[in-house]
């Protein structure tokens, strides 16, 4: 019988590497996208003989990027049963500090590739009233983050979309769930310099663990999966408080970080 296969987006490195891992270790078949090369190469070769891994070397930023990931894999003939929207870009600092290029890419990768990825694949899952399509969301979706506006702002949209999908799609055969993960150590963090605050490795999380639990909660038809404990305690309690009172709380954070950063 043949695999099942997983397309998934943003697999060279971090938490989209540690989920091709455990979807190839889950018996899927692999369709790996980034546009660094060497390391989809390298988990083809690590699984090797076990699993097929096709790499697709991409931009998915660029305006036709998603659309070429799907004519790729027609062209391969491959069917995608599982989609994972994991490629994703971060900002840290004030909005009015980034440049268009940074504004503009955040939005193509975060916002624009995943809708455009979603929506030309899901027609051919649509058809064969099967599918299930995982996308990589965040705690900061839940509320402002000031001194991470546009990034929140991205991924609240991630997460708006998800459950809206979830619902639309919920008695034909598709499913949809949102991972929202806190700060977790990946390239995305240390470029950032998340890493260095005092107190980051209380709560970092890792990419290996974030991944196991994004592939259960796709597999139990959870909707929504915030990985950890203090993440879900954090996500909990801010759901019973007034939007004034997070915003306020979040304000003082981000003011006291961004001062503390700039001396
Ligand atoms: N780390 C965290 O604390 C954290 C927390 C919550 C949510 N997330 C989310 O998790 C997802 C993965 O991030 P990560 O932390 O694992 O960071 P990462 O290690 O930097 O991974 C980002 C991935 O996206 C790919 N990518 C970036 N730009 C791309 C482009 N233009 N075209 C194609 N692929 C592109 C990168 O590959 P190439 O550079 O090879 O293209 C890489 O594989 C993101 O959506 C992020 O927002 C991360």
């Amino acid at each position: 019988m043949s695999k099942p296969t997983a397309l998934i987006t943003g697999a060279s490195s971090g938490i989209g590497y540690e989920l091709a891992k455990v979807f190839a270790e889950k018996d899927h078949d692999l369709i790996v996208v980034a546009r660094r090369q060497a390391p989809l190469e390298a988990l083809a070769e690590q699984y090797d003989g076990r699993v097929n891994v096709h790499p697709l070397v991409l931009d998915l930023s660029k305006a036709r990027g998603p659309q070429k990931l799907y004519d790729a894999t027609a062209e391969l003939g491959l069917q995608v049963d599982t989609l994972v929207n994991n490629a994703g870009a971060a900002y840290q600092g004030r909005f009015a500090d980034m440049s268009r290029t940074q504004i503009h890419n955040l939005l193509a990768l975060n916002m624009r590739c995943l809708t455009d990825t979603t929506h030309a694949f899901l027609p051919d899952m649509l058809a064969r009233g099967s599918g299930k399509i995982l996308n990589v969301a965040s705690v900061v979706g839940f509320q402002a983050i000031p001194g991470m506006a546009l990034y929140s702002a991205s991924k609240a949209f991630v997460l708006s979309f998800s459950e809206s999908l979830a619902e639309e799609l919920r008695c034909e055969g598709i499913r949809v769930s949102a991972l929202c993960p806190g700060l977790t150590r990946t390239d995305m963090v240390t470029d950032l310099g998340t890493d260095q605050y005092p107190g980051s490795e209380l709560i970092m999380g890792d990419a290996r663990s974030v991944a196991l639990e994004g592939y259960q909660a796709l597999h139990n038809g959870e909707t929504i999966r915030v990985p950890g404990l203090l993440n879900q305690l954090a996500v909990n309690w801010a759901e019973f408080q007034p939007r004034w009172i997070k915003r306020t709380l979040a304000g003082i954070a981000g003011r006291a970080t961004f001062a503390a950063r700039n001396g």
